[in-house]
């Protein structure tokens, strides 16, 4: 018995979020098998597209996988192939896909013991081993699919919230790799509460606004204050294709995740494109190699 399954990138933060806030893109993912297997535990058998470790304590998928099987008694084992699309340090969840595919995954083939909520937290254990945090921002989209808020981690409370039939998230990344653990230690821990102040208004803001389908709020609340300026200056042409994005029509842009892929939102389809198409430019010109997503959100 075996399942075949796609598991989606996200990104993370949208801005103001920072570790709350995360979206599924439907258009890029890893693809993985999981089969049932006589032989207790879990392998990792293959891994193609990707140079990652088979070992299961040093695998985000293995690790995230043995959570699950250690928290329900089996007589039989399972074995994992996982196809990597999702570039590792592209910021786009490519941890968070694997681990949140290997419990998808073996949840299925178990019948569904766990709720998509339930999974979350021993996904999050493989996304512990790739960034040295617990964080749940890209497994909880992963898992549930749309756009979600991480209201609580202790204890872990995640809502999946609505948004608007016509908005449209795009995703460049220029190839060049950010590792998040390294991302997370050029953070300040201490923030001063005038930009405290300013964070959650705009998290209130962006929810409030993917509720009622106000576009404009969504944009006005589409800023970040304490940790993009820390981390923009890593990313090649990020002001440049922010600015960009911004004067053509998205509603905001900002760094998905811990980078250095950047992220737009745009309300429909015909905007996301041109969006893109003048941010590709700004890439092509500067001689700097990416890719690009288009999802709705
Ligand atoms: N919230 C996490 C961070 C996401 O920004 O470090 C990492 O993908």
């Amino acid at each position: 018995e075996s399942i075949r399954i796609f598991s989606p990138a996200t990104v993370a933060n949208l801005s103001c979020g920072f570790d709350v806030l995360g979206l599924c893109l439907d258009t890029i993912g890893d693809e993985m098998i999981i089969r049932k297997s006589d032989k207790k535990g879990i392998r990792i058998i293959k891994i193609t597209g990707a140079d990652l470790p088979l070992e299961i304590d040093k695998n985000v998928a293995g690790v995230a996988a043995l959570a699950l099987v250690n928290a329900y008694e089996t007589d039989f084992g399972f074995e994992i192939e996982i196809r990597k699309k999702i570039k590792a340090g592209s910021g786009i969840g490519s941890s968070a896909a694997s681990a949140a595919g290997a419990v998808f995954g073996i949840n299925k083939l178990l019948g569904e013991p766990f709720s998509g909520h339930e999974l979350i937290q021993y996904a999050m254990k493989g996304e512990a081993l790739a960034s040295g945090n617990e964080h749940a921002d890209n497994v909880a989209p992963a898992l549930l699919g749309g756009f979600t808020l991480v209201r609580g981690y202790d204890p872990l409370d995640v809502i999946k919230i609505k948004s608007p039939e016509e908005l449209y998230v795009t995703v460049l990344h220029p190839h060049i790799e950010l590792k998040t653990s390294e991302m997370r230690a050029i953070l300040n821990p201490e923030i001063k509460l005038k930009n405290a102040i300013r964070q959650w208004g705009n998290v209130g803001g962006l929810v409030a606004g993917l509720y009622t389908s106000d576009y404009d709020l969504i944009g006005r609340s589409l800023t970040d204050y304490i940790v993009e300026p820390l981390r923009s200056k890593f990313i090649p042409g990020f002001d440049q294709a922010k600015k960009t994005a911004i004067e053509n029509g998205a509603l905001g842009a900002g760094i998905s995740g811990s980078g250095p892929s950047i992220f737009t939102l745009n309300k429909g389809l015909k905007n996301a494109t041109s969006v893109n198409d003048q941010l590709k430019e700004i890439y092509q010109k500067n001689n700097i190699p990416f890719e690009t997503y288009i999802s709705k959100v």
